[in-house]
């Protein structure tokens, strides 16, 4: 186990904030009694992801674009800066492909300059995309990955890479204490409906009884996370002293096909599940190899599919 290190007395900036897994990583720390502040320009986030801290004196909400640079008046010194922003999502991969390049380049070197100006500790949201279309099965850390450099993924996939070659000079020249988190296919509430990614797809055609639709055979695999367990393993690396990249997520794999039948039967939806065309350099398998995250971090995942399934079709339900 990591002993706790961030909390009362702490000032932690969040780039990102009011997206799904970001809001989720602040609530955790005004949890802890950090002061907290979120900077996002809603391209993908909501203030309602964040609108129950509204009036938490400890938490402050600021609209900013951070590929433009961070705003003046962020207050004092920062201890930790978690950079969460970018679009993350397939359909973003084609809808904002310019603007997942711009904070995966520049908005990260603001954040790491920031870092460095603060001493603070440095954590970047790093992904399972960085393996591509992996060779290797399960992924470790150790890999160095399966990408096109020129395909409708390299956006995003290209963008976190660069992200990590970017923390990784800034540790190794500048002196920063950084750390990357690999992040495997995570869900829950406050995932967007239309957001593209399967599990709201599905759970939102589910409910509305409509045809779940399954890209290709429905044959390739993902491993899904969580979101309460992935923040769990996210404030375990800020705490710790480790560097990374270190993976996060879950063994739980499954094919699609399997997801897909899963969400109707746990919605209690008659919905029928049909085949679509699939996206190109779509991974075949995914699954994270968690030894590391296990013995550097004590990380260990909660939450079975079918309990975390439940919890976020009922947030999809209640927010229809
Ligand atoms: N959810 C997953 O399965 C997963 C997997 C791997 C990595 N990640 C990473 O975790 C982070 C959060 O992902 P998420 O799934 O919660 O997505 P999300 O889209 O809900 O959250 C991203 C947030 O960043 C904000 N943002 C984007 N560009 C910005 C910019 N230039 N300036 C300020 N704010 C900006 C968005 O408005 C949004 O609130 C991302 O960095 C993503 O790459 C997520």
């Amino acid at each position: 186990m990591v002993e706790q290190r961030f909390g009362e007395g702490h000032r932690v900036l969040v780039s990102g904030g009011a997206g799904f897994v970001p809001s989720h990583v602040v609530d955790a720390l005004l949890g802890r009694g950090c002061e907290v502040v979120a900077v996002d320009n809603f391209v993908t986030g909501s203030p309602a992801n964040v609108a129950h801290q509204a009036d938490n004196p400890k938490f402050t909400l600021v609209k900013a674009d951070v590929s433009e640079g961070l705003p003046a008046d962020l207050g004092g010194r920062f201890d930790a800066v978690l950079h969460m922003a970018s679009p993350a999502s397939p359909t973003d991969f084609a809808l904002l492909p310019v603007e997942i390049l711009k904070v995966g380049s520049y908005g990260t070197f603001h954040l790491l300059d920031r870092a460095l100006q603060d001493r603070a500790r440095f954590l970047m949201a790093s992904t399972s995309e960085a393996y591509g279309d992996p060779l290797v099965h399960p992924q470790p850390e150790t890999y160095w990955g399966n990408v096109n450099p020129i395909g409708v993924r390299s956006v995003y996939d290209e963008a976190k890479r660069f992200s990590e070659a970017a923390v990784m000079a800034y540790r190794r020249f500048h002196g920063v204490d950084t750390a990357i988190v690999r992040i495997f296919n995570t869900y829950g509430p406050r995932m967007r409906p239309n957001d593209g990614r399967a599990i709201p797809t599905f759970i939102s055609q589910a409910l509305r009884g409509e045809p779940v639709t399954v890209h290709g055979s429905g044959r390739q695999t993902r491993s899904i996370c969580f979101v309460d367990d992935l923040v769990r393993g996210i404030l375990a690396l800020l705490d710790s002293g480790e560097s990374g990249p270190i993976n996060c997520g879950t063994e739980h794999e499954m094919t699609m096909r399997e997801l897909a039948e899963r969400i109707v039967a746990l919605s209690g939806s008659q919905s029928e599940i049909i085949f679509t065309e699939r996206g190109s350099d779509d991974p075949e398998r995914r699954r994270p190899d968690l030894t590391q995250a296990r013995t550097k971090l004590g990380y260990e995942p909660a939450v079975g599919p079918d309990e975390g399934l439940l919890a976020t079709i009922e947030y999809f339900r209640s927010h229809a």
